[in-house]
């Protein structure tokens, strides 16, 4: 098979001129913000792209404005060769992968924070500056490229309603798109994290969505949060998982938490299982 490459553009001038090219081609443009590591997850977000776009431009950027001093920044997997060649092989036209400098030069001082609901419970009390992080560069990148669209997976479903919201009172002319979680055959969400898991781990993992589904299923039915929520609490510990963030159940725009289900309620969790934190969330619907 013939070797395909991607041509990367380093500097945000490079993008620009690219996605002008193409503008004054009248190609539409869409965008898919990553982290690198990438699984198949991410390139399901650049086939919507190119479903929905003339160009798909991908990015990839550790951020480390989004993790806390005790996260794994330094040891969050790195691997742009191979995920250049992932990303030429779904058919990505453009990847963006800038030097740290080139996302924040000396003097950078500027931070986007998306305030009220979205930020006060789930993972933001339990990562600090994690939301302002993911919002002040999302807000970066689109800027940058302005497409016309942008995709952001729903297995960090907390993160897309905080960049809808950042996106719509700053007026950033992008519309944003949410795309499904895609899974691993037993059920586990793909996630960049998963690497980390050793093999005893990883069976373990497979158990998060399975006891997400038994409780979404008892809620849809109809069952109380609150029993629900503590017994499949006891269920994560019990199957494994080292300690438990949360399991909670919230309205799926407001993330407010509710006392039973509702339309729009969704079941959320994040656990640890030795140093990976994982999260995942489901639809718990009647
Ligand atoms: O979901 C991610 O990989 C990151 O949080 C994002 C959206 C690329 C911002 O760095």
């Amino acid at each position: 098979m013939a070797e395909t490459t991607l041509p990367t553009a380093r500097s945000v001038t490079a993008l620009r001129e690219q996605v002008r090219a193409w503008r004054a081609q009248g190609l539409s443009v869409g965008l898919v913000p990553t982290m690198g590591a990438l699984h198949d997850g991410h390139l399901s977000l650049v086939r919507l792209a190119l479903s929905r776009c003339d160009r798909a431009v991908a990015t990839i950027f550790v951020n480390p404005r989004q993790f806390g001093p005790r996260e794994d920044f330094a040891a969050y997997p790195r691997s742009e060769a191979e995920d250049a060649a992932k990303l030429a092989t779904v058919g990505a036209h453009l990847l963006f992968a800038p030097p740290p400098g080139e996302m924040y030069p000396p003097g950078h001082a500027t931070t986007v924070a998306v305030g009220g609901t979205l930020t006060q419970g789930l993972c933001a009390p339990l990562r600090p500056g994690h939301f302002e992080g993911v919002a002040t560069i999302v807000c970066k990148l689109l800027l940058q490229s302005l497409p016309d669209r942008a995709w952001f997976g729903e297995k960090d479903w907390q993160q897309l309603q905080v960049i809808r919201r950042m996106a719509l009172d700053l007026d950033v002319p992008v519309a944003i798109e949410g795309a499904p979680t895609v899974r691993e055959p037993d059920g586990l969400a793909m996630s960049s994290r998963n690497a980390y898991l050793g093999a005893a781990e990883r069976r373990i993992a497979g158990r998060l969505p399975a006891i997400l589904r038994d409780a979404a299923g008892r809620l849809a039915a109809g069952a109380a949060a609150a029993p629900v929520l503590a017994e499949a609490r006891q269920a994560l510990l019990a199957a494994g998982f080292t300690s438990v963030d949360y399991v909670a159940l919230c309205d799926g725009a407001t993330l407010q938490a509710l006392p039973a289900t509702a339309p729009g309620a969704r079941l959320f969790a994040a656990a640890h299982l030795g140093r990976t934190r994982l999260i995942d969330n489901i639809a718990a619907t009647g």
